[in-house]
């Protein structure tokens, strides 16, 4: 057992430290702000490397038809397109409306739910598979989360998380470099919306290393959690299984 903090951000925003339920609220109005613009920013922010990084994410995940799969923190629905054609069986949840209408107008057949990963409306044990794909550093409360998502899964079946992480420290400068000063430079050029893109950043350099993101999934309850990482860790898979 670790003694590592479960909620690591739930007093941060950004650089900002606030009350947990402000940073639920501002991370809420970020989301509204930015859904309308969202595809677009990933891909400039990106290169479009987040799409590379999203096929390998699924195509890492066997995915069987049938299979009854969440995506949360879905968003504008990019996974769930990947796992639909894949033949699972899918529901995207994500607590901002206004994403989740984006998400509903490009691919209308996927089911939506408006709902907070601390508190999923499944039943317990009815899923093989919770994907979550940059979403999990937004969610305030990240152990109640991860053990709502391990009370969703059934046993063997499958949380994938894909997110930013803690590059190679090689790369690192010229990282922090483009990404606090181009991305917010980005977010009010495109999006007009420079405080919510320098959110993204902050809470990207916040978020736990590798090892410490797979010990809180642990700790959770998870019998195992294994990474690999993407771009020189730019960006980390983990895969933990339920007992
Ligand atoms: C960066 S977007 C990721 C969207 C999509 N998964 C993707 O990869 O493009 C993060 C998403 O997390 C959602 N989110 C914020 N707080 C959340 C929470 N407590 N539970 C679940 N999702 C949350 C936001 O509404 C937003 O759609």
């Amino acid at each position: 057992m670790s003694a590592a903090d479960p909620d690591p951000l739930a007093g941060r925003f950004g650089a900002t430290s606030v009350a947990p339920d402000e940073r639920r609220q501002r991370i809420r109005d970020v989301f509204r702000l930015v859904a309308p613009r969202y595809d677009l920013m990933n891909d400039l922010m990106s290169f479009g490397i987040h799409r590379p990084w999203k096929r390998a994410f699924v195509a890492g995940l066997a995915v069987t038809p049938g299979l009854r799969a969440v995506d949360l923190a879905g968003g504008t629905g990019d996974i769930a397109r990947l796992l639909a054609a894949r033949g699972a069986d899918v529901t995207v949840v994500d607590p901002s409306e206004e994403m989740l209408a984006v998400g509903r107008r490009r691919s209308p057949g996927i089911p939506a739910i408006a709902a907070e990963a601390e508190h999923l409306p499944f039943a317990d044990a009815s899923l093989d598979l919770v994907t979550m794909s940059f979403g999990i550093r937004n969610v305030t409360h990240m152990g109640t989360a991860l053990a709502e998502i391990g009370r969703v899964l059934k046993p063997g079946g499958r949380f994938a998380c894909l997110e930013f992480s803690t590059p190679h420290w090689l790369i690192r400068p010229g990282y922090q470099l483009w990404s606090r000063t181009a991305i917010p430079a980005l977010g009010a050029l495109v999006a007009g919306k420079v405080a919510a893109y320098r959110y993204l950043i902050e809470s990207i350099e916040r978020f736990p290393d590798q090892a410490r993101f797979a010990g809180l999934i642990r700790d959770a309850g998870f019998a195992q959690a294994d990474w690999r990482n993407l771009s020189f860790g730019i960006a980390a898979i983990h895969v933990a299984r339920k007992a």
